[in-house]
């Protein structure tokens, strides 16, 4: 699919949940969050028919995010099912890892390619600053246990303030040279002050050549993180709410009221 600026659409990001197991300080705010409602949320049928006309109309690579999408249940069937649809190169999870010491095998299994770890520190207590509660030590299993899988390449997603070369940073990029992974620093974004920036080491971020259109998890395709424009696959179809988000898809980026837990970054 091309979209008006003649940018090949050919990924899509689905965000399977809203809900997570971590409280990032940079992603979510401090007291009681608001979910959406779980009637909206959509079902693995749901999504799978979503994905179905997604490949069809050229969609090839897929992304599962959350919040975090192995908290969700039975998430292994979804992958499962998506992974039988004939037309998908890449098909990718990303995870904040706290689970992947028991996932990185079923998943595998169940036909997923490849997994994307956030990782911010290798500290146990900047981790769980950071985090507000999480444990680091599982997501270096969950690492090991996803190389060991062959979920690989394993991408780290870290976040830093300003620049790679903070401490936080420099210590993940010297474990990850160790465990010969590949590192994409993200700097924090604002989304309700149009704030970001093309992901170091990754393609995200560049409004040139975005390729990517996402899917909520309460069924609103949505042509650009930095928009608030989304199209309801429920009440539009998933053929036609696709079509609209390609033409709908705006040159840049600008201000929106995106969440990152809801649509996943
Ligand atoms: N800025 C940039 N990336 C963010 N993420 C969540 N919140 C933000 C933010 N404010 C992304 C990061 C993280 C993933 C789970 O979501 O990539 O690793
Ligand atoms: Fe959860 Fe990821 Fe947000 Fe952290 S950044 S709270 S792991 S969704």
């Amino acid at each position: 699919m091309l979209d008006t600026y003649e940018r090949s659409i050919n990924y899509l990001r689905i965000s399977v949940t809203d809900k997570c197991n971590l409280r990032c300080r940079y992603c979510t705010p401090d007291g009681e969050i608001k979910l959406l409602p779980r009637s909206e949320i959509l079902s693995y049928e749901e999504i799978i028919r979503v994905v179905r006309v997604a490949v069809d109309m050229g969609i090839n690579k897929i992304r599962l995010t959350g919040g975090e999408p192995l908290i969700k249940r039975n998430i292994i069937h979804l992958v499962a099912a998506i992974a039988q649809i004939q037309g998908i190169v890449d098909f990718g999870l990303s995870t904040n890892g706290i689970l992947l010491r028991h996932f990185a095998r079923p998943l595998t299994e169940a036909g997923l390619h490849r997994v994307n770890v956030s990782l911010d520190s290798l500290s146990p207590e900047r981790y769980a600053y950071i985090t507000r509660g999480g444990d680091v030590s599982q997501v270096l299993a969950g690492i090991d246990a996803a190389l060991e899988a062959g979920l690989t390449p394993v991408k780290i997603n870290c976040v830093i303030k300003e620049s790679p070369e903070e401490k936080d940073a420099r210590e993940v990029a010297r474990y990850a040279a160790e465990k010969g992974l590949q590192v994409r620093y993200i700097r924090e974004m604002i989304t309700g002050k149009g704030q970001f920036w093309p992901v170091i080491g990754g393609h995200g971020g560049k409004c040139v050549s975005c390729n990517r259109l996402r899917l909520s998890s309460n069924g609103m395709i949505r042509p650009c993180l930095f928009s608030d424009l989304a199209f309801s696959v429920r009440e539009l179809g998933a053929r036609r709410a696709i079509e609209l988000a390609v033409c709908a898809k705006p040159a840049s980026g600008a201000v929106s009221q995106n969440k990152f837990y809801e649509v996943g970054g």
